[in-house]
């Protein structure tokens, strides 16, 4: 057993109340190897940001769960080295699957876990979130559950049709299973298609799609029942243009790709929504990099020659979400 406390890492229950206090959101970018770890320290250290480090069931798989505790340990050092004195940086599980999964986060030094049942009947969905927060909080770690199904894919979670969250359940919800945050539905959905064609508008002059909004109505609801409750949004790139068109101009194929615009995520980091996951935007980055090199380049073949601007580009990102769309620059100074 490891306890994320060793490891100068923090749970996310006094980020999200200052966040929801403060009508901003905390960043929570996947991770699942050292250039990006790399980018989302510079960034959160330099713009004193507190962050949410994700890992999913994929990226755990595919970095191993062992090497990932130490990089997250890593992290924190690494983050005061570059003058960050008090790093708050939290280890999250996303979309964890089962009670073994969580469990086994929780013992290898996780602060917080996510346990997603939503593909479950409600009840089925009540019983495994309450068993996963019995279990995490017996040792401080924060639990995230998730009401309402997204569509879209990412690692192995898939869905075809998104259903929103039915604010009717939160308060029955929330308080049967303990949950600390919720991850709702209103409309975003995982990956950089996050929309068919025939979902949006297209814009006449440039050509590109326009998706319909987020269902902020639903979201004010669910602040309605559960007031001060921090909500969670998954789903949440914006799938830059410029990265699409950087890689669709260097051999990529991404036709069509379409994103949450920000003007909304910024409104959203408003209210109660205390956690903006991003996952896509961050790939798109370093693809749009390393696609470049290599096309411009060809020669080429040091990695470091066409990671370290992977690298660069991805910290550009993520400062731009937290200072220009999160608003949490300068909340863990
Ligand atoms: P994106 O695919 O929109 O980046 O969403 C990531 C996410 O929600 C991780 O859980």
């Amino acid at each position: 057993m490891v306890s994320y406390k060793e490891l100068g890492l923090v749970n996310t229950r006094e980020m999200f109340k200052k966040a929801v206090a403060g009508g901003y959101a905390i960043p929570a970018f996947n991770f699942n190897n050292m250039e990006q770890l790399q980018a989302i320290i510079q960034a959160s250290a330099e713009t004193k940001s507190p962050v949410i480090l994700q890992v999913s069931k994929g990226a755990r798989n595919y970095a191993n769960q062992t090497l990932l505790r130490y990089m997250a340990e890593g992290a924190v050092e690494y983050a005061k080295e570059l003058g960050w004195e008090h790093p708050q940086i939290v280890l999250h599980l996303d979309h964890g699957d089962s009670f073994e999964l969580c469990k086994s986060c929780v013992d290898m030094g996780f602060s917080s876990v996510m346990i997603d049942a939503s593909a479950l009947p409600y009840e089925e969905n009540i019983a495994l979130t309450k068993k996963v927060v019995d279990y995490a909080h017996q040792y401080d770690v924060t639990v995230e559950a998730e009401l309402g199904v997204l569509a879209g894919v990412e690692d192995e979670v898939s869905a075809e049709e998104s259903h929103y969250t039915r604010p009717e359940e939160v308060i029955d919800f929330a308080t049967r299973t303990g949950c600390d945050s919720l991850a709702i539905s209103i409309g975003t959905s995982h990956g950089a298609y996050k929309f068919k064609p025939e979902q949006c508008t297209r814009d006449p002059k440039t050509g590109r799609l326009v998706p319909p909004p987020l269902a902020f109505d639903v979201l004010h609801e669910v602040e309605k029942k559960l007031p001060g409750f921090p909500i969670v949004l998954h789903g949440s790139s914006s799938v830059p243009q410029e990265y699409v068109d950087i890689i669709n101009a260097h051999g990529g194929k991404l036709p069509d790709a379409v994103g949450i615009p920000e003007e909304q995520l910024r409104e959203a980091a408003k209210s109660a929504v205390c956690k903006i996951n991003i996952d896509s935007d961050s790939r798109l980055a370093m693809t749009a990099a390393v696609r470049k090199v290599f096309d411009e380049k060809p020669g080429e073949f040091d990695p470091r020659k066409y990671l370290g601007p992977a690298r660069d580009e991805m910290k550009k990102l993520y400062m731009h979400k937290i200072i220009n769309v999160l608003g949490s620059d300068g909340k863990a100074e």
